[in-house]
């Protein structure tokens, strides 16, 4: 058991935003820092962690605690592991209360907690095996050294061997008081059909997999010639740590550099990222040889929002992985792409030209990776018109799944034209897609849209407000977006919002709360409020309502685009036009519901004098609703 000492200094010591801070990236917002919530899954940051008290709180799924909670959630730890884990990180010593029968703690252990504890073990089996012994140095070591891998890789990267041997790891752990069945749960030993128990790795140079705390949950083994019949990698099964789809290799041994260049370079095998690292490139992971998956996109955009694809040098390989590339543009990744020459591969590209070349090779190849698909597929389809159709109906899927919708508008314009297509067109196949994407709702999607209205929306009588006032919080969402961006030339746009709806009346009291916030620190000090205020209002309802307005931008764009039907190119215009026609439709319900009062007056007048007013007020309100509407009419006829 932990001493009390212990817990009270570590308590004392840990700084949740360094925490918090070696797994998801925090920019700072006055005293509180904020970021992409790991806890689910989100694209405007909600995740707050504030300093002085000490916490986290995620605004979207509720998710809070101190450094302690945040260790025992996200890495999955019990109370004391966490402790010890943030004892570590601070290098404090822990007294551990030893009057504690050894043999009851090991029982408190939790499954997972002993399975992290045989996969340590492990690793260090393997990597003494490697540096310490004969056959480990004459077969292991000598292979990674023709490799060029340097010692330093090989003790960054945790690498080791395993012997040659039917069980000498089995045996060994089974001595070290790990279980049988626990070693066959980690994969790393296999019961056999004749009732033996076998190592999974024999003679293979091994690749440990950690986790973003650092910790070893599973492994990768390479035989050691090219030429033998059996697979060239073997690794870890799926067990209790160690999820493929959901780990990165070299994603922990990367994580501080790809937050710093803000770019991720992602390649395909393990020996590439150890190969960029000797060349001086720090950010970089790989997806281990397979597809990439949502998870593992989402796992990138917690570090950073630029990823740029690596791809080995053949034409068949590029084409194969195109397809995994919409999945890290629908989470939201900006992608760019390097190719590398015929016959090469990252490592051994990086190798063969040496750090500082192949660092410039990197940035100056470096391509944007929408523009490197349409030269791709258009220099295939040369000449053949039924291939062209193909190449714009590929295009308009990929710029598709670009999330943000001015991105999606601005991809949209430049791939038209490259295309040598009208816009228009291209923008109809790209909705298309859309569309059809958006009836088969994706689990991730799902999950968010689950997890979003139960916590984010005060249950209170507000819940339906977006029905009811769609048009309200469309203001809302403009301010909270486009506040500081230009409306005309020498207006931003919140000038022009809180000037020209300051006299309204609202009918969501709570939306109204949000516009007088904007409105108030506009006029009394031309500041533009900052919405993460907003979102760490006092007023928790008030709070989670800015944040799901804030969150749904996606959703009331595309609704925008389609009564637009049309994108103009430019930032600017787009959203004057969105501005423009929000406020426009907000006036024009409100002019409908004052015509409707109106008119109710005007079925039981009070006397003639009041019926007159009405009758000419009614005629007033009723050529403003003709010429707002004939505005937005024309719109939608764009
Ligand atoms: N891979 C795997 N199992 C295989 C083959 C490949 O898991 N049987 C994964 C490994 O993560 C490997 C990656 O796919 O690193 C890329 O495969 P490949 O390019 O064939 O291997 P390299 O990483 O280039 O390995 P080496 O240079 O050692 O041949
Ligand atoms: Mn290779």
């Amino acid at each position: 058991m932990i001493s009390r000492s212990t817990i009270d200094r570590v308590m004392d010591t840990a700084r949740i935003e360094e925490v918090v801070g070696d797994f998801v990236t925090l920019k700072k917002r006055g005293g509180n820092y904020i970021g992409l919530c790991p806890f689910h899954n989100e694209k405007s940051p909600s995740f707050t962690v504030t300093p002085a008290k000490g916490i986290y709180k995620c605004f979207g799924c509720g998710a809070s605690g101190n450094s302690v909670g945040f260790l025992m959630e996200h890495e999955h730890l019990t109370y004391p592991d966490a402790i010890r884990q943030l004892a570590q990180r601070y290098n404090l010593e822990v007294e551990e209360e030893t009057r504690e029968l050894s043999e009851q703690h090991k029982q408190e252990l939790s499954e997972r907690d002993r399975q992290y504890a045989l996969h340590a073990f492990a690793q260090q089996y393997f990597h003494l095996q490697l540096t310490e012994t004969d056959d480990g140095k004459a077969i292991g070591l000598s292979y990674f050294k023709e490799r060029g891998i340097t010692d330093e890789s090989i003790e960054k990267f945790g690498l080791g061997y395993s012997p040659d041997s039917f069980d000498a790891l089995s045996r060994m752990a089974l001595t070290s008081d790990f279980s049988q069945a626990e070693l066959e749960a980690s994969g790393l030993s296999i019961h056999t059909q004749s009732d033996k128990i076998m190592d999974r790795f024999r003679g293979r140079v091994i690749f440990p997999f950690y986790n973003l705390s650092g910790k070893v949950i599973g492994f990768g083994g390479r035989i050691l010639k090219n030429d033998k019949k059996e697979a060239k990698y073997l690794n870890s099964p799926e067990t209790l740590l160690y999820k493929k789809s959901e780990t990165l290799y070299g994603l922990f041994q990367a994580k501080k550099a790809i937050q710093k260049n803000e770019n991720c370079y992602l390649v395909e095998g393990y020996t590439d990222v150890i190969g960029l690292h000797q060349a001086g490139i720090e950010n970089v992971a790989a997806s281990s040889g397979t597809s990439l998956t949502h998870e593992q996109a989402r796992l990138i955009h917690r570090f950073s929002k630029k990823v740029t694809v690596i791809y080995d040098g053949d034409a068949a390989g590029i084409k194969a992985s195109l397809r995994g590339i919409n999945i890290l543009l629908e989470n939201n990744l900006q992608v760019s792409v390097v190719p590398l020459p015929e016959g090469e591969d990252p490592d051994s590209y990086s190798r063969q030209l040496g750090g500082p070349a192949f660092r410039d090779y990197l940035a100056e190849q470096t391509v944007d990776f929408v523009r490197f698909k349409v030269n791709l597929l258009l220099t295939e389809a040369a000449g053949d018109p039924m291939k062209r159709a193909e190449v714009i109906h590929d295009m308009a899927e990929t710029v598709s799944f670009i999330g943000d919708p001015i991105v999606r508008a601005t991809y949209s314009s430049s791939t038209a034209a490259m295309l040598d297509i009208t816009e228009q067109l291209f923008i109809q196949a790209v909705q298309q897609h859309h569309l059809n994407r958006m009836k088969r709702v994706r689990p991730s999607e799902r999950e968010s849209i689950e997890a979003m209205p139960s916590v984010a929306l005060p249950a209170e009588p507000q819940s339906p407000v977006l029905n009811d006032e769609p048009q309200e919080a469309d203001i809302i969402r403009i301010l909270l977006h486009y506040a500081q961006e230009p409306y005309t030339d020498d207006v931003l746009v919140i000038d022009f919002v809180v000037n020209t709806l300051d006299e309204l009346s609202w009918d969501n009291a709570p939306m109204e709360s949000i516009f007088r916030i904007f409105e108030k620190s506009w006029k009394e000090e031309q500041r533009i409020a900052d919405r993460n205020d907003l979102f760490n209002h006092p007023d928790k309802s008030l709070a989670a309502l800015a944040l799901h307005i804030y969150s749904i931008d996606y959703s009331v764009s595309e609704n925008w685009e389609k009564r637009h039907d049309i994108l103009t190119p430019s930032r600017a215009s787009m959203i004057h036009q969105d501005v423009s026609s929000a406020v426009d439709r907000l006036n024009l319900k409100k002019v409908i519901s004052l015509m409707n009062q109106t008119m109710e007056r005007l079925k039981h007048p009070e006397n003639e004098e009041s019926a007159q007013a009405d009758l000419e007020e009614f005629v007033a309100l009723k050529e403003v609703h003709r010429t707002l509407a004939q505005k937005l009419g024309t719109h939608i006829s764009h």
